[in-house]
């Protein structure tokens, strides 16, 4: 193939993996993977500028930008570490940094490297006054709310020998306890999981709602000072200096002179970091002196005077020896690969999901394949590709079923998607049991009196068929089941009766509508506020609500056209449960913002920019998205930017707090 073809495939493939992995969270190859191949590109590109590209994905280290954040322009651009996997690559490095200083002594800083979300902190005469995403390395997101919320960050230094102004940068994890946790109450409430802690750090720290920050328990390690006045040369010494300032820094650091020293610092934390609370993926080696790394300078993209050595993700080959089919919830088949069971990271691993037929075709799977499973930052062990040498002659690759495996109905699938469902929604056990699941699960209804095997068992003895079935059990139904005394028979009951008081809005979540999670329930509740508008909503009703789009607005409006889904929500009704917004909720809604134009800006305590934009419209207002004459107000949250306080100044337009808002209204 010549270079230009491969320069072409490479960008191709490089920007579909970036779209899965930022876009999607879903990342299908390993990080490892992923730098071989930008490397070779990177490579290529440089020996051919004639075919350069300013699209190529060697051009971006990937973004993070979030439209609701204010973007700020760091000071000093977050450049990313060039990546190694070798004591070769190290070897280079050291010597490079020799030759670039023509042999001057020199100190390598090792540290660990984090694996989560950069931020930059930037202090002024002591205090935090901003804390910014790492974006696209040139702007980033505004995030000092969400910031302030993680206890470890100072807010206000101790003593008094910082400089005057600094930046301090680091890394944003969650912990893996926390992260545990938090999947754990997510499978709970059949929330999608996360993949790896530094996913969920980083849904948690784009989130607009700070207080939820404020309850996933973040943690911090900062790993790189600057400014005009620090204290010391040294790197080392400047964070050693920091941490008497009341900074967390990186644990573990370790000046050193020599290359052995440095693979010894590798080898010892190649086992010693799984005793960290945090997620780390390798460390990170830097020329210590200040002085020394201004005279070795920068690459586009890298500092010359720092690395990454990667640690390589534990990583298993064994056989896959069968193709299972999973139904869940909705309908949506899960293929799950059954292999040979093999250690890996310290568990046994056996089964890995297969995404979809899609994913399942991009490795052109065949029975018996020796397929590599890897378990990096991940919880949940995926495979990663596979072994095509050891493949036998005869093997038969893999069908994708076209009939449900639990109740033999033809299979769809979706134009544009890439799961295959079973249509079967009220005949296929697994999807009726599912959504009874999720109606009795916390978020929804609540019941806690009862759970899956409970479930389960109803519905194997024919007591229940749907989730209105519930409401119609009675405590000699259930007496003796199982050998249980009739004391838990009542509680269950009691348990059932009580989930009738719970509010409207999460009825509508727990009816478990495709495509609508606690919030988008939550919308339309409070947009429609009962039931029979909800049910008789038209297309354009749903799609006007901010945050509905299409997909969902489709779904609703089928859920509500399928007349056993209608009749399960009457019997609902005539049982007693809430169809519609209690008083106190209605009665939010006034004409006191009528003919009132309002601007929302910042990051706000109490409710969502989506939220409150509906509670600007259901009081008469009209929300809209630029600064001009016409503006009645500023519904302003912390971090408001700075053009936009200036426009507001200019032209006289008053700023509104959120609490000065919540009173008005
Ligand atoms: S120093 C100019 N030190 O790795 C050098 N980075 O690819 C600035 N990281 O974006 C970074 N641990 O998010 C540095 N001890 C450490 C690190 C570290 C993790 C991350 C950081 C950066 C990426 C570099």
């Amino acid at each position: 193939m010549d270079e230009l073809n491969r320069i072409e495939e490479l960008r191709k493939q490089l920007h579909e993996y970036n779209y899965k992995y930022y876009v999607l969270n879903q990342p299908t190859i390993s990080d490892q993977e992923f730098d071989f191949l930008m490397h070779e590109l990177i490579d290529l590109e440089s020996r051919h500028p004639e075919f350069a590209d300013p699209n190529s994905p060697s051009n971006r280290v990937g973004s993070d930008l979030n439209q609701e954040f204010i973007h700020v322009k760091h000071k000093y651009p977050m450049l990313s570490l060039a990546n190694t996997y070798n004591e070769q690559d190290v070897a280079d490095f050291y010597n490079s940094v020799k030759r670039g200083l023509k042999g001057e002594d020199f100190d390598i800083c090792c540290e660990m490297k984090y694996d989560g979300l950069s931020i930059s902190l930037t202090y002024i005469n002591g205090k935090l006054v901003r804390g910014v995403t790492r974006g696209d390395g040139v702007n980033g997101d505004d995030v000092t709310a969400n910031v302030k919320t993680i206890r470890c960050i100072p807010l206000v230094l101790h003593g008094q020998e910082y400089p005057s102004e600094f930046e301090i940068r680091g890394e944003i994890l969650l912990p893996w306890n926390e992260f545990e946790r938090l999947n754990r109450q997510r499978e709970a409430s059949e929330e999608p999981l996360f993949a790896n802690p530094r996913n969920a750090a980083s849904g948690t720290l784009k989130s607009q709602n700070s207080k939820l920050v404020a309850n996933r328990h973040l943690d911090s390690y900062l790993y790189y000072l600057l400014g005009d006045n620090l204290p010391c040369d040294g790197h080392y010494e400047n964070l050693m200096e920091a941490q008497r300032w009341g900074f967390k820094i990186s644990k573990g650091m370790k000046k050193v002179k020599t290359l052995q020293e440095i693979y010894d610092f590798i080898e010892y934390w190649d086992s010693e970091r799984k005793n960290l609370p945090v997620a780390t993926d390798g460390i990170v080696l830097k020329v210590n002196s200040i002085r020394q790394q201004n005279a070795l300078g920068y690459t586009a993209k890298s500092p010359r005077w720092a690395i990454a050595y990667k640690y390589k993700a534990e990583r298993a080959c064994t056989p896959l020896q069968e193709v299972t089919f999973q139904v869940g919830r909705t309908g949506a088949i899960t293929p799950v690969a059954n292999m040979q069971a093999v250690q890996l990271a310290g568990t046994t691993v056996k089964r890995a999901t297969l995404n979809n037929e899609d994913f399942i075709r991009s490795f052109d799977l065949h029975i018996g394949d020796y397929v590599y499973v890897e378990k990096g930052g991940e919880i949940i062990p995926k495979i990663v590709g596979v072994d095509v040498t050891k493949r036998s002659f005869d093997a038969k690759p893999i069908d994708f079923i076209t009939h449900c495996p639990e109740c033999g109905s033809e299979l769809i699938r979706i134009d544009g998607e890439s799961a295959h469902y079973c249509p079967n929604d009220s005949g296929c056990p697994p999807q009726i049991k599912g959504r009874i699941e999720h109606f009795i699960s916390r978020k929804a209804m609540n019941i806690d009196s009862l759970g899956p095997e409970t479930v389960d068992e109803y519905y194997r003895r024919g007591l229940i068929k749907n989730f209105a079935d519930l409401y119609d059990i009675h405590v000699q139904d259930i007496n003796g089941f199982d050998g249980k005394k009739e004391k838990s028979a009542v509680k269950i009951v009691k348990g059932i009766a009580d989930s009738k008081n719970v509010p409207f809005e999460r009825l509508v979540y727990a009816l478990g509508i495709r495509f609508v999670g606690e919030t988008s329930a939550k919308l339309l509740a409070r947009h429609f506020k009962n039931i029979d508008s909800l049910a008789n909503a038209s297309m354009e009703d749903l799609q006007q609500i901010a945050g509905v789009g299409e997909v969902m607005a489709g779904s609703v409006i089928g859920y509500f056209h399928n007349p056993v889904n209608m009749e399960i929500v009457n019997r609902l009704r005539s049982y007693g449960l809430k169809m519609q917004l209690s008083g106190e909720q209605v009665d939010t809604s006034s004409n006191i913002l009528s003919g009132k134009s309002i601007v929302i800006s910042g990051v706000f305590k109490y409710h969502s920019r989506d939220e409150y934009k509906q509670i600007i419209e259901s009081n008469g207002g009209k929300n809209v998205g630029s600064i001009s004459g016409k503006t009645s107000f500023i519904l302003a949250g912390d971090n408001m930017g700075p053009s936009k306080l200036e426009k507001a100044g200019r032209l006289g337009v008053d700023i509104v707090s959120e609490d000065e808002f919540l009173k008005m209204i």
